[in-house]
């Protein structure tokens, strides 16, 4: 459970069971941070629902008391709250969940705008309009849509309409709402090898067949896909960073996936998770900015950018595929909390999620400097390509050692690293390494202390 859910049950058993009673006056934000070790914005957190909520009334300076209608809320059980507390493994330890060294897919929660956030969420909870409480468009709330357009036009220079815009809960979520509309059980797909195991295994329990594409230097081995799977229905592919290797889909490649694409009429779904990372040079566009023929499905996630406990990501479909879409999502209710996807609206709309961006990108590229160097300790044993972007980077192992192994070494010694070998379909092409999340690295000192670690882990 969330820290700051935690605490609001602390304080619903308190007012329950009368040691808080209405009027008496609650401890300052700042007083009851430094008491708890916690941040100050997880605090805020807490109290922002118990204010929404009626359990508590805010006075200015005076201070924030608990509500003298406190009696009138409905009585929570006691037992329910011992019983939430139970499961609660954080607060006794007084400290929040912590992001290991090297862990993936994490972004860097230390730069997130907190406050503005929680402004923007409170500003959509005390409005609670109709739009927020009713059940909306099953495409989504329209003027996050809308918002999404709007970006990937200027960012990753795909020109489309909110109308083609679909929100779902994750990039599972939009992969089941593709299989839903366009596939059918046993449809064969390309699939990049090494590639993204969840997204696989999402796919094959929906009843897809999944054709294993080697990875080259310059992306996706085309050539060997048509030899293989000249007719596949779809081919899943991750063109800006390939996930996990890294490299970019060449040009030459992505005209070639394009052709094939239209000449057999297959869709090529575009897994654009992470593209707003590159540190050198200009952005790369999208290829679906190329998909002249519509042949491409855009998949985008807020769970880097924003954060992955959000649950918000996006589908744009091509225009003659809307109304199928449509359909579809309107029994797959691939939806989440309109609330989220309101507060999602305003932070982009005002401006924040831009400039939060930014603050990611340069602080991603001094922690990516951070670990190269650190990393130059290691040499003898990995091997690391130079990457444009990304928030993670491949570190092949040189003399053939078990990455399986080292992960579960290295999990001893606190660290979460992923094995590339769990990453490839076709084990007899699997080659070992580690995958390295860097982002959560916030000084030079952390990054070398992480790596010395993974030192131990590898030589023993
Ligand atoms: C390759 C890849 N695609 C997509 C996603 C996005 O997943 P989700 O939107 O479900 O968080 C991730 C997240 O880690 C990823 O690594």
């Amino acid at each position: 459970m969330p820290l700051y859910r935690q605490l609001y049950y602390r304080f619903q058993e308190a007012i329950a069971t009368e040691n808080l009673k209405p009027g008496d006056r609650v401890p300052s934000v700042r007083s009851l941070a430094n008491e708890l070790n916690i941040a100050k914005g997880t605090i805020e957190q807490a109290y922002e629902m118990l204010v929404s909520e009626g359990y508590f009334t805010t006075h200015g300076a005076a201070g924030t008391i608990v509500s003298k209608q406190v009696s009138l809320i409905p009585k929570i059980s006691k037992q329910t709250i011992i019983k939430s507390h139970e499961k609660n493994n954080f607060f006794s330890q007084g400290r929040e969940i912590e992001i290991s060294p090297f862990q993936i897919g994490i972004p860097a929660f230390d730069l997130f705008p907190n406050k503005t956030w929680n402004r923007l969420l409170k500003n959509n909870l005390h409005k609670l309009e109709t739009t927020i409480m009713a059940k909306t468009d099953p495409n989504g709330y329209e003027p996050l849509r809308q918002e999404i357009a709007n970006y990937l036009g200027i960012s990753r220079g795909i020109s489309c309409t909110a109308e083609q815009v679909f929100i779902t809960t994750g990039y599972s979520a939009t992969l089941q709402l593709i299989c839903h509309t366009l596939l059918k059980h046993g449809d064969l797909g390309w699939y990049e090898d090494p590639g993204y195991p969840f997204a696989r295994k999402l796919l094959e329990h929906s009843g897809m067949r999944l054709l294993p594409v080697h990875v080259e230097s310059d992306g996706l081995d085309i050539s060997l896909g048509k030899k293989i799977g000249l007719n596949a229905r779809f081919a899943v592919v991750t063109p800006t960073h390939q996930s996990p290797s890294g490299v970019t889909l060449s040009l030459a490649k992505r005209l070639e996936l394009l052709e094939w694409a239209t000449q057999q009429n297959s869709w090529i779904i575009e897994d654009d998770y992470d593209s707003e990372f590159k540190y050198h040079g200009r952005p790369l566009p999208a290829l679906k900015s190329l998909d002249i023929n519509d042949r491409v499905l855009y998949a985008g996630t807020f769970s880097k950018v924003i954060f992955p406990g959000l649950r918000l990501a996006y589908l744009v479909v091509p225009k003659s595929q809307v109304s199928q879409f449509q359909y579809s999502a309107s029994y797959c209710r691939v939806l989440g909390s309109t609330l989220y996807e309101a507060t999602t609206a305003d932070f982009m709309n005002q401006g924040y999620f831009l400039r939060h961006l930014q603050k990611m990108r340069s602080s991603y590229a001094l922690r990516y400097d951070y670990v190269k160097k650190a990393l130059i300790e290691l040499e003898d044993d990995l091997q690391i390509k130079p990457q444009i972007g990304g928030i993670q980077i491949l570190a092949h192992l040189k003399h053939n050692m078990n990455d399986i192994k080292i992960a579960m070494k290295a999990k001893s010694h606190g660290l979460s690293i992923e094995p590339l070998s769990n990453w490839y379909i076709k084990n007899s092409s699997s080659k070992p390494g580690l995958i390295l999340g860097f982002n959560n690295f916030s000084t030079i000192k952390e990054t070398e202390n992480a790596v010395a670690r993974l030192a131990l882990s590898i030589r023993s």
